[in-house]
């Protein structure tokens, strides 16, 4: 039985309904009308119909405003957060041939893991919480923290509960070192809330076909099949079940699904999550979405979603990749996504400078 303890835990719990409460209402919804002008409203929360909703900001404000709403209504959540990497993450901005940097997001920590296992915390300690009866939670990490992050989960979630730790072999990219081998996987811990939760069976391609004895299944138990002469049959097999080790590159600055976002994921990695965890209108999250991968496959696969997060480039690219899709795609009506915020004066002063229809290109060709 694990049981973790630190200063603060307890602080933190004790503090939580306060903090629902006192956040209830501190979010605004920005809409964008088509002269450019910007309206900023009042959300009507209790006609909302939860999905298309991308949040900028602070994902701990916005998971104790989402608590007002969302509980046990939140089927299945991906996070692929910072991974203690020590590393500000840049990004490229050609605006109109003027081009600059800036940092896209923030993985520096001074190595101080406490820290960066406290922020995590708090947030899966409330995400568990959104979770429904059937939810599933997927927490991309790597080497840095993972092992700490499964001891976290364990605490939080159950032992029992834990279901698999996917590694992600992107085969095209690995950190190479004299005195280590490279380093080319990832690790994605999967946890449910209860057991009343179900994996989608997917099956994948076989490099080459095999040859297998064809079953049968008698009375529950699978029996080799047998011909009428009593010999038994064989087939051939073009795929499998897939496992827990799954083999995606990752994704090249010259493909077409390229936003130029820092440690964007491949849609075919996000496309598997969602398609494992959950059905057609189940409710997916993503409160680290960074350039949006997670919105966008949910979008694709008739899912509802939200996505936050904190950098205004994430949103920007987030919100233009799904603009973008409801106009290619030849859907009756353009749907509406809203975007809400807890604007303090600096994102006023982001919203007032036109940044989110400005003309930005941050497609860098590494
Ligand atoms: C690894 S990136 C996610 C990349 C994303 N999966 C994609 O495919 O583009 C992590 C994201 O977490 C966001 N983030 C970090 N801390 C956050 C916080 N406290 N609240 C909201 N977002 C945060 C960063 O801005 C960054 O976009």
């Amino acid at each position: 039985m694990i049981n973790l303890n630190w200063e603060n835990k307890k602080d933190f719990i004790d503090n939580l309904n306060l903090n629902i409460d006192q956040f209830r209402n501190k979010f605004q919804n920005i809409t964008f009308l088509l002269n450019n002008e910007k309206k900023i409203s009042k959300i009507d929360n209790n006609n909302s119909s939860w999905n298309r909703k991308l949040f900028w900001g602070n994902n701990l404000e916005v998971l104790y405003y989402l608590s007002n709403f969302l509980k046990e209504k939140v089927d299945l959540v991906y996070i692929d957060p910072p991974f203690f990497s020590g590393t500000n993450y840049n990004i490229q901005i050609n605006e109109q041939g003027d081009i600059y940097k800036d940092i896209a997001y923030n993985d520096k920590w001074n190595k101080d893991i406490e820290s960066y296992l406290q922020m995590l915390y708090k947030r899966l300690f409330i995400i568990k919480n959104l979770l429904s009866d059937k939810g599933l939670i997927f927490i991309h990490l790597d080497w840095h923290a993972n092992h700490y992050v499964k001891i976290i989960l364990d605490d939080l979630f159950g032992v029992d509960n834990f279901i698999n730790s996917i590694v992600w072999y992107y085969y095209n990219k690995y950190s190479a070192g004299k005195k280590h081998l490279p380093k080319a996987h990832d690790d994605i811990l999967v946890y449910s809330k209860t057991k009343h939760y179900s994996l989608n069976e997917i099956r994948i391609p076989r490099e080459k076909p095999i040859k297998q004895l064809k079953r049968i299944n008698i009375n529950g138990t699978l029996k080799n099949f047998k011909d009428k002469n009593g010999k038994v049959v064989y087939r051939m097999v073009n795929d499998k079940k897939l496992d827990d080790v799954w083999k995606i590159p990752c994704l090249q600055p010259a493909s077409k699904h390229w936003t130029g976002y820092p440690t964007q994921k491949h849609h075919r990695l996000i496309e598997r999550i969602i398609k494992l965890g959950s059905d057609d209108e189940s409710l997916v999250a993503d409160f680290f979405c960074g350039s949006g991968t997670t919105l966008i496959e949910a979008e694709k696969l008739k899912r509802r979603w939200i996505g936050v997060d904190v950098s205004k480039y994430a949103i920007y690219i987030a919100r233009k990749i799904l603009l973008d899709y409801y106009t290619e795609s030849k859907i009756d009506k353009h749907p509406i996504l809203e975007l809400y915020a807890n604007l303090d004066d600096e994102k006023k002063e982001i919203i007032n400078s036109n940044f989110f229809n400005k003309k930005l290109d941050m497609k860098r060709k590494n």
